[in-house]
């Protein structure tokens, strides 16, 4: 059986007009982390969507976990695939306490109604909370949380139903420097723990790469302009080419910084 868990096959997205992604050929295997970089526009939502069986192809297939993008019973898929955006945080209740947010992901549903959960599933949402220092947290009110704790949340959510695939659309957004740090760091002990599943991440800085991804895909204006393995593809010229100015890249320790080339 092959281990691919996501490809992309010559997929194209065009709204109003316009190629948003365009050609894109992509291939995840579940011992693989991806990060995704590009600047503002770039198309990393639209491409992490995709993967996310959350919208379709203009044109090309896009595989998820064996199953055709379009095709697939997205009832039966969306469970096995974890997914966090802002604007799916934008979705959960403020008054709801912060287990619940995470437990109703076990019935894929944002707002507690009148489920009656399984003790089983409590379990899991504890453990859940503590792999991601929540446990403290647990009765509180998802509104009352600081931004970083918020994010977590929405990981431990995505994870709760023990996805064998995992996509967070720029998880350290808005998050001070202690905050992102810790989400990294978190990040990065879950990446290198091999019964995580296959994990794709959007951002637009280096610096919050967590060690252990081990693959990188560089998006300019809809399209690749570098994509495999992080260290060969994380370089210099190629982060200049997908920002539009001279970058250079260091890294040290598993993590990357980049900063504009000083001019001469
Ligand atoms: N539904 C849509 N209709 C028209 N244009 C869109 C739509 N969604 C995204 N776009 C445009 O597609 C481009 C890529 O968007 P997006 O995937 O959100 O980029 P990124 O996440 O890299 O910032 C942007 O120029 C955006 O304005
Ligand atoms: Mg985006």
């Amino acid at each position: 059986m092959s281990n691919t868990v996501l490809s992309f096959n010559s997929v194209s997205v065009v709204r109003d007009g316009n190629a948003i992604l365009d050609g894109v050929e992509w291939n995840v295997t579940a011992d693989q982390r991806w990060v995704i970089l590009g600047a503002n526009g770039a198309g990393k939502t639209t491409l992490v969507q995709l993967a996310a069986a959350a919208s379709h192809p203009t044109s090309g297939t896009v595989t998820v976990l064996d199953e055709e993008v379009g095709k697939a019973d997205l009832a039966e898929l969306k469970p096995r695939i974890g997914y966090a955006s802002s604007v799916l945080a934008g979705r959960i209740p403020k008054r709801e306490t912060v287990l619940d947010v995470v437990m109703t992901a076990a019935y894929a549903v944002t707002g507690r109604w009148h489920e009656e959960y399984e003790e089983i599933d409590v379990r899991r949402a504890k453990r859940v909370l503590a792999e991601w220092k929540l446990d403290s947290l647990a009765d509180r009110a998802f509104g009352t949380l600081s931004d970083g704790e918020k994010k977590r949340v929405q990981i431990a959510r995505s994870v709760m139903t023990d996805p064998e695939l995992l996509i967070l659309d720029e998880p350290a957004a808005s998050l001070d420097l202690g905050s992102r740090e810790e989400l990294v760091t978190l990040l990065g002990g879950y990446a290198s723990d091999s019964r995580s599943p296959a994990m794709i991440v959007v951002t637009h800085h280096a610096e919050e790469i967590p060690i252990g991804f081990t693959h990188a895909m560089l998006l300019r204006d809809g399209a690749i302009v570098a994509a495999g393995e992080l260290a060969a593809t994380l370089t210099s010229e190629n982060l200049s080419e997908t920002f539009g100015l001279p970058i250079d890249v260091s890294s040290e320790g598993g993590r990357y910084t980049a900063r504009a080339r000083p001019q001469e």
